[in-house]
């Protein structure tokens, strides 16, 4: 049976989805306008969230997460912490059609499969970037190798500044920047994706939920897909997206599912704490999503329209 298709998307989605939807407006599967969508997301060098002109972990190095899951297999491939690569995107789906016996990579696995499948290394820390991780790391004691005169010699220097920036992270300000996209295709089909640069400047190597199965992304095509922005190490303790699905799958209204998850997030303590935001798409095409302050909005583009609908996230 032919549908209407959907594409659904955070905040900063509307660099990709406009190209998402047009793609499943001519019969273009799911998958391949989630790829599309969140491409152009990582492609867009103002977005300091996501793929190039991403902010670097607390070494000044850009590390970037992400992932992709089909509804009707519940089929999951993530990268985690892969630097080099612009698209992080495109390597997971690689992940997902070339090496289905795993579901997650990361660091130099995640890079060495990159490459194996003919991936480009690229340069991602840009000039912007670079400026903004300099400015962070300013008021620390020690000083950015090169920036200043020198207190330790060479890497000491640059390993202490960063671990001192680390401890004094504090919660970041404003809306977190990774991106989501979920796509219901006319056959019916579903795939959330997930792609973000992750915690500014955070320790080497940290992962965040955009590459965790249940916490960052969630689908299934039964009850429907979720996928969330922000404090992600909170997402991880709820099983973010997978808390959202179950709820749908319980017959809960979309918009209630999001702001009940919130709400259960909202409950555990952290003093790192930060907002989690989530948003939702059912099986038959209802949408909603939630946040923790006031403003916060979500993409919606429907295949029969193709116009851009932004809407109010639900408050908890
Ligand atoms: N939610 C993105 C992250 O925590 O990295």
């Amino acid at each position: 049976m032919s549908r209407v298709p959907i594409i659904i998307g955070s905040e900063r989605s509307e660099a990709g989805l406009a190209e998402g939807a047009r793609l499943l407006s001519s019969g273009a599967t799911a998958l391949d306008a989630v790829e599309a969508a969140l491409r152009r997301c990582e492609d867009n060098l103002e977005d300091h969230f996501i793929g190039t002109g991403g902010l670097p972990n607390a070494r000044g190095e850009v590390e970037l997460d992400a992932s992709l899951m089909v509804g009707s297999t519940r089929a999951f491939a993530a990268v985690g912490a892969i630097k080099g690569y612009a698209n992080p995107i495109s390597v997971a789906r690689a992940v997902l059609e070339n090496l289905s016996q795993h579901c997650l990579l990361v660091g130099e696995g995640a890079e060495l499969f990159a490459e194996e499948h003919g991936f480009e290394r690229s340069e991602l820390l840009t000039d912007t970037a670079r400026e903004l991780f300099v400015a962070a790391l300013a008021p620390s004691k020690q000083s950015v190798e090169g920036e200043n005169t020198p207190a330790l010699p060479g890497d000491d220097l640059y390993r202490t500044s960063a671990r001192e920036l680390v401890r004094r992270l504090v919660p970041h300000d404003g809306p977190w920047g990774t991106v989501n996209v979920i796509a219901l295709d006319e056959a019916g089909e579903m795939v959330v994706g997930v792609s973000t640069s992750g915690y500014p400047w955070k320790y080497p190597g940290r992962v965040g939920d955009s590459a965790i199965a249940g916490a960052g992304n969630y689908c299934d095509l039964r009850y429907g897909g979720a996928a969330c922005t922000g404090r992600g190490e909170l997402s991880m303790r709820v099983l973010g997206a997978r808390s959202v699905v179950d709820r749908l799958a319980k017959g809960e209204d979309p918009t209630a599912a999001c702001q009940e998850m919130l709400r259960e997030a909202a409950t555990l303590p952290d003093i790192f704490r930060s907002e989690l935001r989530t948003l939702c798409l059912t099986a038959d095409g209802r949408h909603g999503a939630a946040a923790g302050q006031s403003g916060a909005t979500y993409n919606v583009i429907r295949g029969d329209s193709l116009e851009l609908e932004v809407l109010p996230r639900a408050l908890i």
